[in-house]
């Protein structure tokens, strides 16, 4: 087990997790995913099991403490420099679901930002997983304004 940063060269493998995991209107596409690695490959955290990635977290980082639906497509918006580390979408492989892969990929992102002097984290997520990440320490302010999918979503945070 083995967690690390991105490079284009994932790009093919990342798209085809995300669409394993979210439905067409919620997966970020190898359009947006291309957009991202291309300037923020370090804000993609990659966990590894025999050589297969098997979950991943990716995400911007700004000085906007909200995130909003234009970020998971304008990677220009991301600030190396920024406050907050949001976190747009945690995946992991159906057959290796249940084992904590997830968290352990979360914990390193979360330990990285905090090394980084970041303020925090912040994520949406839906109804049935605010008490997943609440286990985390995310605190869940209300629903979002996001209309991501067609669907509800609830801003979470997690201020250190
Ligand atoms: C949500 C998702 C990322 C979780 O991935 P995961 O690697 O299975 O996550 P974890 O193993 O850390 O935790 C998942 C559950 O397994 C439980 N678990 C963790 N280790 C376990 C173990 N060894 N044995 C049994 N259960 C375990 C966790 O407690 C958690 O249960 P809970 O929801 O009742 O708290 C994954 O299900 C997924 O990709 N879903 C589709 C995409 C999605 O909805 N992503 C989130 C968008 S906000």
């Amino acid at each position: 087990m083995h967690i690390r940063t991105a490079s284009m060269s994932d790009l093919v493998a990342l798209t085809a997790i995300e669409a394993a995991c979210f439905p067409a209107a919620e997966a970020a596409t190898e359009q947006d995913f291309a957009k991202r690695l291309a300037v923020y490959p370090d804000h993609f955290w990659l966990l590894e099991q025999d050589g297969e990635i098997v979950s991943f977290v990716n995400g911007m980082v700004t000085d906007e403490a909200d995130l909003r639906d234009e970020m998971y497509t304008d990677a220009s918006l991301h600030d190396p420099n920024g406050a907050w580390q949001m976190i747009f979408g945690v995946n992991t492989l159906p057959k290796y679901r249940r084992q904590g892969f997830a968290e352990q990929v979360l914990r390193r992102v979360i330990a990285d930002a905090k090394a980084q002097g970041r303020k925090g984290c912040v994520l949406t997520c839906k109804e049935q997983l605010v008490h997943y990440y609440g286990k985390l320490g995310f605190e869940n302010e209300g629903m979002s304004g996001s209309t991501h999918g067609g669907v509800v979503w609830y801003a979470m945070r997690l201020t250190f």
